[in-house]
């Protein structure tokens, strides 16, 4: 059976970027025939948060809002990154095998680096964990975004290379592009991101949702003006919600001119309450019963823990780490 395997960080409350660039497509792939696998990647985390109310807080939040979001335990297998210590151990037994150059080359480390930022070694080896990430389930396919596709290229090198070793024992994933996984626009047109701070949450109240989508930066054009859709990004946030009659008739509205961006963010907020409005009802339900988030994490925890052993003992057969009796 194709396993797909992703894991997401966090570092927060998820945004509208990550809803539309990640999580929406990760719940899509659970209904298809492949098995998937979803963690949530605090030891990833613990390289830029060092306080742990907050790490403990937003594992919570993550596995709440990706099950408010309809991840399905019965179709997918949602676990806690550090639940299984197996993707440690082999963590190592990878960097036994990563030349330095290779992890010299990847964007985290060397953009940090670049800006004369110290860097720690757990950015360094940043990547090697991910690829025991991968590894340690034997996947298949890892849907992430364009700026992951680096990291999983490395993986498939450290497999190989380890492959190349000890004989056919890491199976080589292949990354998945998330569609518009670069492109959701923030509240000042670039990409939306939390570094960025111009995000738009999924489980924003209602008002303060209105606030920030009516603070969305907008151009000083006359209203008469006749104004290009696709190039605008008001137009490309309602798009992600709204039905293909919707947009149309927005795009026919850009390119008549006569209209004001208040009433387009006003469309806007609208369209993105109703949207989410499940969500946050099925959220309210998890927090008042958080017993049924933490039996989920049980669950895939142990799910994921037996997979991980049996691969973890491969490579350490592999390596000459387990005594034959
Ligand atoms: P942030 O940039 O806010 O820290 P992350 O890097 O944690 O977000 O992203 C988690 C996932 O969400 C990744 O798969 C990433 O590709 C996706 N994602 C984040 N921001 C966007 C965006 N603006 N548009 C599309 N996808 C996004
Ligand atoms: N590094 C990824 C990110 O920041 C998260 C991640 C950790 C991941 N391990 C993974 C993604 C394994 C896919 C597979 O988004």
């Amino acid at each position: 059976m194709v396993r797909i395997l992703s894991g997401i960080q966090p570092t927060g409350r998820f945004h509208w970027g990550n809803y539309f660039g990640a999580i929406r497509q990760y719940i899509d792939l659970q209904n298809g025939r492949e098995t998937a696998f979803y963690f949530i990647a605090n030891l990833h985390a613990l390289t830029t948060i060092r306080d742990r109310e907050r790490i403990r807080r937003n594992v919570l939040d993550a596995a709440t809002d990706l099950l408010a979001l309809g991840l399905d335990p019965e179709r997918a297998t949602l676990f806690v990154q550090s639940d299984v210590p197996e993707v440690s151990e082999l963590s190592w037994l990878l960097m036994t095998v990563t030349p330095m150059g290779l992890l010299e080359r990847c964007h985290a480390y060397k953009d940090k680096k670049s800006k004369g930022l110290p860097a720690g070694t757990g950015l360094f080896a940043y990547p090697v964990l991910m690829a025991a990430d991968i590894l340690a389930y034997d996947s298949d396919i890892v849907p992430v975004g364009e700026d992951q596709v680096q990291h999983v290229e490395v993986c498939r090198d450290i497999a190989g290379t380890f492959n190349h070793h000890y004989g056919d024992v890491l199976v080589l994933p292949k990354a998945q592009v998330l569609e518009s996984s670069a492109r959701v626009p923030g509240l000042d047109g670039e990409k939306m991101s939390k570094s960025y701070g111009n995000t738009i949450g999924i489980f924003e109240e209602p008002k303060a949702l209105k606030k920030k989508i009516m603070g969305i930066k907008t151009d000083s054009r006359p209203m008469e003006e006749p104004k290009e859709p696709e190039t605008d990004h008001l137009y490309q946030l309602y798009s992600l919600f709204a039905g293909p009659e919707q947009v149309a008739e927005m795009a026919a509205m850009y390119r008549r001119g006569g209209f004001g961006y208040g009433t387009v963010k006003k469309e806007l907020a609208a369209i993105a309450e109703s949207f989410f409005s499940e969500a946050h009802q099925r959220r309210r339900e998890l927090e008042a019963n958080p017993r049924i988030v933490q039996d989920v994490l049980d669950r895939g925890a142990a799910t994921a823990r037996e997979k991980a052993g049996v691969v973890l003992r491969r490579v350490q057969d592999a390596c000459g780490l387990t005594r034959s009796v």
